[in-house]
């Protein structure tokens, strides 16, 4: 998992349609009041809160340091972590546990589903929205092309990890849940402002540019949203595409 330091401010302003993207997961989840909710990778915790006004106890981690501050911030509250969703431990057990778009940055998946395995009580439920296979896969290739292209050293190594539902639950399975519900689609997004895409693959691609010198970044960054403005700009809007994994997985 990268140590991304996120920029929070651009994250809500710019980027606000990871969260409001979220909120129709909450129909999966479907919180009950009293319920003990744990929200994995709650940024700056939009969602935490929507799932708390259902009368549910929520708790959020987030391996952002900054992402928590601006959360406590906002929610004073709600209780919010600084935790790795690798290794996290909270006193208790979760009646359910919530993830929206955060698991792909992670590619230790046994570490991740045995923590939240320890987490939920025996039937409790795992509810999760991820990139799946195939997702952002021509902003990927054109950002590598566009490195090539401007003769950049960067050899992207590590990257997002975009699982098929076969993979992920034949994971889940492993690690004693059973999938109770499974969608697999793609999602055309649509990115704010004319810089979309730019601001995009500035806010969300540090897999691609480790060794990269700011100058060469930014002219891989334009070169890259040239190549995909004809088919990814549409009608003064860009979009991202992007393809969703979500699944409903019980504790055994
Ligand atoms: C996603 O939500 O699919 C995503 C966000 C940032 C980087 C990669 C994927």
């Amino acid at each position: 998992m990268p140590a991304i330091g996120w920029n929070t401010d651009l994250y809500d302003n710019n980027h606000g349609f990871v969260a409001r993207y979220g909120e129709d997961l909450i129909n999966w989840l479907r919180p009950e009041e009293g319920e003990r909710i744990l929200d994995l990778g709650c940024g700056t915790g939009s969602l935490t809160s929507q799932i708390s006004q259902y009368g549910a106890r929520v708790t959020g981690i987030d391996a952002s340091e900054d992402m928590i501050t601006k959360a406590k911030a906002g929610y004073p509250k709600i209780d919010f972590f600084t935790q790795d969703a690798r290794f996290f431990s909270l006193p208790g057990n979760f009646d359910a546990v919530f993830s929206n778009a955060t698991l792909h940055w992670i590619q230790e998946q046994d570490l991740v589903l045995q923590s939240v395995y320890k987490s939920l009580r025996p039937g409790g439920r795992f509810v999760l929205e991820m990139g799946g296979q195939g997702n952002i896969k021509h902003i990927e290739d054109a950002v590598k092309q566009a490195l090539i292209e401007t003769g950049s050293q960067e050899q992207p190594a590590e990257s997002w990890f975009f699982p098929s539902p076969a993979t992920y639950s034949a994971l889940l399975e492993k690690h004693g849940f059973t999938v109770r519900s499974l969608a697999f689609f793609d999602r055309k997004t649509p990115l704010e402002g004319e810089e979309g895409m730019q601001n995009w693959i500035n806010m969300f691609g540090s897999f691609f540019f480790r060794n990269t010198h700011q100058v060469t970044r930014e002219a891989v960054i334009r070169r890259a949203a040239e190549q995909l403005r004809p088919v990814y700009y549409q009608n003064g809007t860009w979009y991202a595409d992007y393809v969703r994994l979500r699944i409903i997985a019980v504790k055994n």
